[in-house]
């Protein structure tokens, strides 16, 4: 071992051994890089993790004595020690016994911290990846020189961009093997770009190196001058990744009810993302009660605000119905409570995903069975092609729909990583069998390519909104049946009219007697409901009028949808009232033919209702009286038009 080596050893375990706290201090301000390391042993992951740890001085003396003794052992090269016998060595070590999914190795440079995740690289090891890849800001592609891109770097790649990695760093290992040509690096890159450019990626940068001889690892190369960047380490500490912790929407799932005394009611969980204050208001979801935050408990006393992934315990002000599972957010930043999904799906089980099967779904301390309703496509890995599949087989990717048997509480993965992935459960084995992220599911709807021309209106817009005196818009009430709806636009109709705007009610129960008389109340009868809708709206919104759309118009992805057709003439009212309150009115009966056993299907009964997100207006028509409620909306749509 060199004498610089040495030195920076004996000064950092004389600093653990004597001053900890300064030790830890110096670590906690550095920044912190967590990379996803995938390539496979054969590709030289061990080797070029040593080294990273052994040319960066950071390989405690013990340590190395035991790999040297071992190099001779195995005698696996020549001269040199070994340096995937470091890494090897810990894994096994650390395997002992229980079975992990991911090693996980962490260093530290003067410069910055380094949390590894290391995925070992087989096939069937498509599973310990994408666990890695979700706690993982980077990845790291391991090519072979030799080999170039395989099937495995486009899978690790591709499963990397569907975990919201959007840096990837390539590394082509072992340089020396092909006599350090500029030209095998050169065609490795412009083949991995041509597949990559497929992928959701911010930015891909390539370095070539040689992990046994530590070119261009944490030294500079001077076999490949060519190379105009950097060695590996030092991008590694410049690099600046996206950061894509979620602040802006708060999200609390229970872990546990922490109740140790009469007296003492608190709730234990990680702040799944954004920002929690003393005194804030808080709703509980799925039972969507109201309270405020009382205190934010840690092991180190009190805090007045917390952050997301902060381990805290949550206690409130008044007593509510909390347990492990529900989710605390904020009451005008909520998110979907639905169940039907779609999703991007990893599968990691021998016996492949079959339409119609059934699983557990786990998500945030959530657990409920799932069935699978389709299987939209799945990928060709080599050209990213998507081809339709009616199952998923091991290691397969692709797009599926999913039906939950309860409503689920989550984000899109796109908006909010810690709220947006799962995982399937084999409910006979207990084996995970699948991982997936929930997606945004209006982003992706394909339009078939037909020969229609538009015809334009001779009349303008501004002609219309001056014959009218007002400009058009649609009022869009969502809620449950009994909810107000109803008696709210039958209200605002004429108040509107009396001043002079043309206003006219669109609602659900009449729209089936006619137009709409061929739907039911399945999922899918639903959404077509509301398109068919949503398209009247925009004529009658063409024509000059002011709608108020009363409908209960269950599903987030469904409202999103009338607001893209209708667009930003459209204001979405949540008219908010809880289901006790609904079935004590129940206006049309609708409770107690339920009860009764008529029919089933019914919303936020057994059949879902997803609290709106982005709503413009809440009227409590539970709290407030339907004066107060009607003024808020004449109040918007006045100064909307
Ligand atoms: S939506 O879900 O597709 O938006 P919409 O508002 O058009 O529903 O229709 C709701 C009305 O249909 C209710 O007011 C009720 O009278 C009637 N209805 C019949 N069956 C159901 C059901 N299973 N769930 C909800 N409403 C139902």
């Amino acid at each position: 071992m060199d004498r610089d080596t040495m030195n920076y050893i004996v000064r950092e375990q004389e600093l653990i051994h004597n001053d900890l706290s300064t030790y830890l201090k110096r670590h906690e301000q550095k920044e912190m890089l967590r990379l996803l390391v995938a390539g496979s042993v054969d590709d030289g992951k061990s080797t070029l993790i040593g080294r990273l740890l052994y040319d960066s001085h950071l390989i405690y003396k013990d340590h190395l004595e035991a790999i040297q003794q071992d190099s001779k052992v195995f005698n696996t090269t020549e001269d040199e020690i070994d340096l995937s016998l470091l890494t090897d060595g810990l894994r096994a070590e650390r395997e002992q016994g229980i079975t992990i999914d991911v090693a996980y190795r962490y260093f530290s440079t003067e410069k910055k911290s380094f949390i590894l995740c290391d995925a070992p690289g087989h096939e069937q090891y498509t599973r310990n990846m994408a666990t890695g890849a979700s706690h993982c800001e980077m990845a790291l592609i391991l090519v072979d020189a030799q080999n170039g891109v395989k099937a495995q770097t486009r899978r690790h790649s591709l499963i990397a961009s569907i975990m919201g990695i959007r840096n990837i760093v390539v590394v082509v290992n072992k340089m020396d093997l092909v006599s350090y040509r500029e030209s095998i690096f050169e065609s490795i890159r412009q083949g991995y770009l041509a597949f990559a450019n497929k992928l959701d990626i911010d930015s891909i940068h390539f370095i070539p190196i040689s992990a046994l001889t530590g070119e261009n690892v944490v030294i500079p190369s001077t076999k490949m001058s060519w190379y105009m960047g950097g060695p590996l380490l030092n991008y590694l500490e410049n690099v600046q990744p996206v950061n894509d912790r979620n602040l802006m929407d708060f999200r609390f799932p229970v872990q546990y009810v922490i109740r140790p005394n009469a007296f003492f009611r608190g709730y234990a969980g990680s702040i799944a993302s954004g920002i929690i204050r003393k005194g804030d208001e808080v709703i509980v979801l799925p039972s969507r009660q109201k309270t405020r935050i009382k205190s934010i408990e840690t092991f180190d006393g009190n805090l007045e605000e917390a952050f997301a992934s902060t381990p805290v315990v949550l206690t409130m002000e008044n007593e509510v119905d909390i347990s492990r599972g529900m989710v605390l957010t904020k009451p005008n930043n909520v998110p979907v409570v639905g169940n039907v999904l779609e999703a991007m799906l990893v599968w990691m089980d021998n016996f492949p995903l079959q339409i119609g099967g059934e699983y557990l779904l786990k998500c945030n301390m959530q657990c409920m069975p799932v069935r699978i309703k389709s299987v939209r496509y799945k990928y060709n890995i080599n050209e990213l092609t998507r081809i339709s599949s009616e199952n998923l087989a091991l290691n397969d990717i692709g797009r599926v729909e999913l039906v939950l048997q309860r409503p689920l509480i989550y984000d899109s993965f796109r908006r909010n990583k810690a709220m947006g992935a799962f995982i399937l459960i084999d409910r006979n084995s207990n084996a995970t069998s699948g991982g997936g992220v929930i997606l945004d599911q209006v982003a992706e709807k394909v339009q078939e390519k037909r020969y229609l021309s538009e015809e334009k209106s001779t009349v303008t817009t501004k002609q219309r909104e001056e014959l009218f005196g007002h400009k058009p818009a649609t009022v869009w009430l969502t809620g449950l049946s009994g909810s107000g709806k109803s008696t709210i636009a039958r209200l605002l109709e004429p108040t509107l009219l009396e001043r002079g705007v043309h206003a006219c009610v669109l609602d659900g129960d009449n729209l089936r007697h006619g137009l709409n008389s061929d739907l039911g109340f399945s999922p899918e009868d639903r959404s077509e409901n509301i398109r068919r809708v949503a398209e009247i709206a925009k004529l009658m919104n063409d024509a000059g009028l002011v709608v108020i759309a009363a409908f209960i118009s269950p599903y987030e992805k469904d409202r999103e949808e009338a607001s893209r057709i209708i667009g930003d003439r459209m204001i979405e009212v949540y008219v908010d009232a809880d289901i006790q309150t609904c079935m004590q009115r129940d206006p049309k009966g609708l409770y107690a033919k339920f009860a009764a056993g008529k029919f089933k299907g019914l919303t936020g009964i057994d059949a879902p209702y997803e609290v709106p997100q982005n709503s413009a207006l809440i009227l409590s028509t539970d709290k407030e009286s339907v004066e107060e409620s009607l003024g808020k909306v004449l109040e918007m749509v006045l100064e909307m038009i």
